[in-house]
This record gives structure tokens, C-alpha cells and sequence, in this order.
């Protein structure tokens, strides 16, 4: 295990999946001194520490993780608590009210984003549009004023700063304690303010939400929504970015979902198992538990290296290869315990906000191929990811001939 790069090297940071396939060969288990974590790299592993049913595996660790930037959000619960929780936000992301309420809020967004460039023949995908997309459609969802998007935008960029702060910078761990108290402060007399008026909007549907007498409280509620600056916005913003990296990367398949436009959830769900946003997502143990290679002790944080998962070769054939026609992958990114990848987790967490995904993902890169017939990147210009934590394309320029009409 010794000659295996650190994940917070340079060299892991450049290419970390020939570091995974090092660790799922030779240390499955490894304990990591600077994030005092043991790193799981094995897909049975990691799909066992997600679907967990035996409380082995807890999320106490997002208390020190996530709560000094959100508070206490649906993430830190269990049990009951967490189930009703689930029960009273998962309407809001799936069935009529994403049909009949969200989906006109996503198309009006990629819209507006892809006019202010759609007639120059170029543009920086990820600064034009994948960090700007997610994060609009959730503000425009919660019925925020348009005049704020760009503040909402400002806590989202301090948000993600915050949760990737693997290294400990005791600056970004303070801005990312500003922004909690500076986010509660723009929320809350918004979310008194709906209670009073309710209207068709997500928070709206958030404040009036009730399970068996249970409702969520001011508290809840601006925790959940700062949850879903980084659950729902860097994730997404990523994701699309990567679709578009991959395909650009592979002319044949990008042709194939030009021509035939029910490809993009292939091209969704194996850019999510290839090149997934969230690359680790950690869990606290309860009891000692026996894995690949050793045991970990109970009250031990453990840290499942999706990315790794993801292309376990005991999971799946030539998982190096970027493929949307890969047989092995059912392009199910809807709930389902039996997932193609372990980008949205499994069990109980799996990410609530899946098929609001999707449907983000199929609109978005739906018009943008659209607006961009001849795509391609800039002249000389080699796509790179960055991030640990969480990873994707540092940027995209690309150029296309403008649709005249
Ligand atoms: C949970 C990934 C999009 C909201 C999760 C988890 C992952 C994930 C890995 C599990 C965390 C854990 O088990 O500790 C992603 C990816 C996305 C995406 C890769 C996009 C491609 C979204 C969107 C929303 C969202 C659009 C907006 C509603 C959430 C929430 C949870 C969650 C609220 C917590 C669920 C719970 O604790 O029960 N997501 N997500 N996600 N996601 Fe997503």
C-alpha cells in the first residue's frame, strides 16, 4: 500500500483513477491519516455501506461534515425521522408537481442562459452554463426573486468551497460559517413570509408539507433549501458538464445522441458511473464491521470512494472505456434500489432529487445540442477535471455554428 498515491497528492488530483484501481488491487481498505478516514474503494463494499440495514453504518459524521455550513439538515437524520422527512420533501421532485410545476421553471432557464450566446458561435460551456443552470433552476423553484439570484449564486460558490475543503483552510471553513448566518438571515423572512401567502413554488409546497401532524419548521426548511445549493447544484452543474467532456471525447456517441435525443440519459448515466460529480461520501461506523481486506472499528469515519466504485472491473466489463451503448448499464437513473452506478448512493439517502436531475439533463443538453449544430471544442484545447471531492471539467470552450432563422 505503500507506494500508492495520497488522495490529496498533485498526481491523485491530475488522474485519480489509476490511484482507485491501485487501492481496489492492493488496499481496499486503507486507513487515511490526514482526513482520519479509512477509504473503502471496492463497489461491494461501498454498495454494502450504502443499503446498510443493520445501523452499521451511520451519517453522524455530516454534524462536523456539512452542519456548521447548513445546520441540521435531512442528510444527519435516521430511522423514522428521517423516513418522515423523506416522505414530507420527495413529492416535490418527482410526479405531477415536477411535470406540471418544474418543468416549464428548467426550460424557461436553459433558455435564458443559452440566448445570451446561442448567436456568437462560442462559448465556455462551464461558466456559461453548467454552474449557472442547476443553481438557477433551484432559486427559481423556491420562487426566489430574480434580483437575487446572483447573492444565491455567491452562497452556492461558498457552499461547495466549504465542503471541499478537504485540507482543512481555516479561511474557507470560516466563509462557509458567514454564509450560514448570511443565508438564514435572507431566508427566513421569506420562508415567514410564504406561509402567509402560499403560492405553486417549492417552498411554498416545503412550508405546507404535513405527515401525521409533522411539518417542517422555519429551521428545517432553510437548512433543507442550503442543502440543496450543493446536493442539487454543483451535483447537476457537473454532471452536465461531464456529459458534454465525455461526448466530446467520443464524436461517434455525441453524433449517435444528436441524431436520436432518448440517448442522453445513456450519455447521463454513464457519464455518472465514468465520471461521477460526487466522488466520496463518507459514513461513521457504529459497530466494528469486517470488509474487503480488515476491519474497521466501531465510531471510525469511513470514507466510499465512489469514483473508484464506479469503475470496479468485478462490476463492470472494460469500466475505463466511456460507452452509453455499455450492456451492463440499464440508463434506471430513477428511484431504484438497483442503480446502473453509485452516483446518487443507494439505501436510504439515495438522492432524493434524482429525476429532477434527469429531467434537468434532458432539457439542458436537449437545447443546447439545439442551439449548437457543428459543436466542438476550442481549437487546441484539452479538457481537464478538477476537485477531489467532488470533480468535474475546469472549463469547455467550445465553438458551433449559430442557428440562423
Ligand atoms: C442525496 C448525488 C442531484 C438533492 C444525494 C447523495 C448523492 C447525491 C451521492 C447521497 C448522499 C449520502 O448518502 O450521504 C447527486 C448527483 C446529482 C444529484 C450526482 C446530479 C447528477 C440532486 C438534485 C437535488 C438533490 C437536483 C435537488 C433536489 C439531494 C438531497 C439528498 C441527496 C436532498 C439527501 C437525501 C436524504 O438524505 O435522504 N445526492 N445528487 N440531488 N440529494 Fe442528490
Amino acid at each position: 500500500a505503500q507506494q500508492i498515491p495520497d488522495i490529496l497528492s498533485p498526481e491523485f488530483a491530475e488522474d485519480p483513477y489509476p490511484v482507485y484501481r491501485a487501492m481496489r488491487e492492493s488496499a481496499p481498505l486503507l486507513w487515511h491519516e490526514p482526513t482520519q478516514s479509512y477509504l473503502l474503494s471496492r463497489y461491494a463494499d461501498i454498495e454494502r455501506a450504502f443499503k446498510d440495514k443493520e445501523s452499521l453504518y451511520t451519517t453522524d459524521n455530516y454534524d462536523w461534515q456539512i452542519e456548521p455550513v447548513h445546520g441540521k439538515t435531512i442528510l444527519q437524520l435516521s430511522g423514522r425521522e428521517h423516513s418522515v422527512r423523506r416522505a414530507l420533501v420527495a413529492p416535490a421532485f418527482r410526479g405531477a408537481d415536477l411535470r406540471e410545476k418544474f418543468l416549464p421553471v428548467i426550460e424557461r432557464n436553459a433558455d435564458e442562459l443559452i440566448d445570451a450566446f446561442r448567436d456568437s458561435g462560442e462559448t465556455d460551456l462551464v461558466r456559461s452554463f453548467a454552474t449557472r443552470f442547476p443553481v438557477n433552476v433551484i432559486a427559481d423553484m423556491l420562487g426566489l426573486d430574480k434580483a437575487d439570484h446572483e447573492r444565491f449564486h455567491g452562497w452556492y460558490t461558498a457552499v461547495i468551497a466549504f465542503l471541499g475543503n478537504l485540507a482543512g483552510d481555516p479561511e474557507v471553513a470560516a466563509a462557509g460559517e458567514r454564509t450560514r448566518v448570511e443565508f438564514a438571515e435572507y431566508m427566513f423572512p421569506i420562508i415567514r413570509e410564504r406561509r402567509e401567502n402560499l403560492g405553486d413554488d417549492l417552498l411554498s409546497t416545503l412550508c405546507a408539507a404535513e405527515i401525521d401532524g409533522v411539518r417542517m419548521n422555519d429551521e428545517d426548511i432553510k437548512a433543507f433549501c442550503s442543502l440543496l445549493l450543493a446536493a442539487g447544484g454543483e451535483t447537476t452543474d457537473k454532471a452536465i458538464a461531464g456529459i458534454f467532456a465525455n461526448l466530446l471525447a467520443h464524436p461517434e456517441q455525441l453524433a449517435a445522441v444528436r441524431e436520436d435525443r432518448s440517448l442522453i440519459d445513456r450519455a447521463f448515466a454513464e457519464t455518472l458511473r465514468y465520471t461521477p460529480p460526487v466522488h466520496m461520501i463518507m459514513r461513521q461506523t457504529a459497530a466494528e464491521v469486517t470488509v474487503s481486506g480488515g476491519v474497521i472499528p466501531a465510531g471510525s469515519t469511513v470514507t466510499c470512494l465512489i469514483g473508484s466504485a464506479n469503475r470496479d472491473g468485478e462490476r463492470y466489463r472494460d469500466p475505463d472505456s466511456f460507452d452509453i451503448f455499455r450492456d451492463d448499464l440499464t440508463a434506471s437513473t430513477a428511484f431504484s434500489a438497483a442503480a446502473d452506478h453509485l452516483a446518487f448512493a443507494l439505501g436510504r439517502h439515495f438522492c432524493v432529487g434524482a429525476l429532477l436531475a434527469k429531467a434537468e439533463v434532458e432539457i439542458g443538453v436537449g437545447r443546447l445540442l439545439d442551439a449548437m449544430p457543428g459543436l466542438r471544442l476550442a481549437e487546441g484545447f484539452e479538457p481537464r477535471e478538477q476537485g477531489v471531492f467532488t470533480r468535474g471539467p475546469a472549463s469547455l470552450p467550445v465553438r458551433f455554428t449559430p442557428v440562423r432563422d
